[in-house]
């Protein structure tokens, strides 16, 4: 019998579909001889008492689910994420780096620094890349320093704006399409493919229209129906940041070359959602950190 720590936050457990598939980890757990607990952030110290650990809560450097990260590590025990995965992936310009490394197709990319941020530079990126454009702060996350730009104008201001918090931007070439795919990978498989279905009027998985946030919506796809090349480009861009758990976002273009958009550690999974066509996902994510098993 193990026992797996779930470190939670107050967030975690107020919307329904995270609670849900945190009663879910446990159901699998218990159904396997396994205990589950959750753990509040007032109670990292408990970390080593567990065999594992399995953060479900914003990851970041800055925040105490790095310190749970750590702690969990300097115990050896096994944990995801683990903290080299949030560093690479809090910070997209590490992230997109060690992509290109791995010979992973993402969108035509480049990098910005602040002297850079010119009207003959932003014409020559429209020229190069063409319009809109894609400008990104390194740091963003659930789309909120995402922007699509059409005009030498609109990009100086965007990237203004994004270089107060930032000192490099990412800029990029625009991949129009309907939906991101979503796939899931743990421990260098395919844990759940899902299709995020862009709302109307932007162009991003999630966003502010209207003053009201929408999200996209998720549609399940049996790993089966996922396309060899959206799973190994998938695969691909994983091992290039690690064997945990990611959920990486990728996109078809008009000419049908798949390229990564990014991986994310901690993906969202949640009941009724991502585990649409895996509802195995939950047994999965337990065996692999107590019992070392991927499948
Ligand atoms: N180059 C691109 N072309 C078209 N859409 C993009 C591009 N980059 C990002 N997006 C859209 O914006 C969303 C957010 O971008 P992403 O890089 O994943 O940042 P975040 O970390 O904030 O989620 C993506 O899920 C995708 O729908
Ligand atoms: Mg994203």
């Amino acid at each position: 019998m193990g026992r797996l720590a779930i470190y939670v936050e107050r967030y975690t457990i107020a919307r329904r579909e995270e609670h849900a598939a945190l009663l879910r980890y446990r159901d699998a757990a218990e159904a396997l001889g396994h205990e589950v607990h959750f753990l509040f952030r007032n109670e990292l110290h408990k970390i080593p008492r567990y065999d594992a650990l399995f953060i479900r809560a914003l990851t970041h450097p800055l925040n105490a689910s790095y310190v749970a990260a750590r702690l969990a590590e300097l115990h050896g025990k096994p944990v995801i994420d683990d903290s080299r995965s949030i560093r690479i992936c809090c910070d997209k310009v590490h992230m997109y780096h060690r992509l290109e490394q791995a010979g992973v197709s993402v969108p035509p990319t480049r990098l910005l620094t602040r002297p850079m941020l010119t009207p003959t530079q932003a014409d020559r990126l429209f020229a190069e890349l063409g319009a809109p454009l894609v400008l990104k702060a390194p740091q963003s996350a659930f789309s909120s320093h995402v922007e699509r730009v059409e005009t030498v104008e609109a990009f100086l201001r965007t990237g203004r704006r994004f270089f107060y918090h930032s000192d490099r931007l990412i800029v990029q070439q625009f991949i129009p399409s309907p939906f991101d795919w979503r796939v899931g990978v743990l421990g260098g498989q395919l844990l759940y493919a899902c299709r995020y279905l862009i709302p109307a009027k932007t162009f991003k998985i999630e966003a502010i229209i209207d003053g009201r946030r929408a999200y996209a919506r998720v549609e399940g796809v049996p790993l089966e129906a996922l396309p060899e090349a959206v799973a190994q480009a998938a695969l691909k861009a994983a091992a290039a940041i690690g064997q945990g758990l990611y959920g990486v976002d990728l996109k078809v273009t008009e000419t049908g070359q798949v390229v990564v958009i990014e991986v994310n550690d901690n993906p969202t999974i949640n009941a009724g959602e991502e585990d649409q066509q895996a509802p195995d996902v939950y047994t999965r994510i337990v065996s692999h950190l107590l019992e070392g098993k991927s499948s």
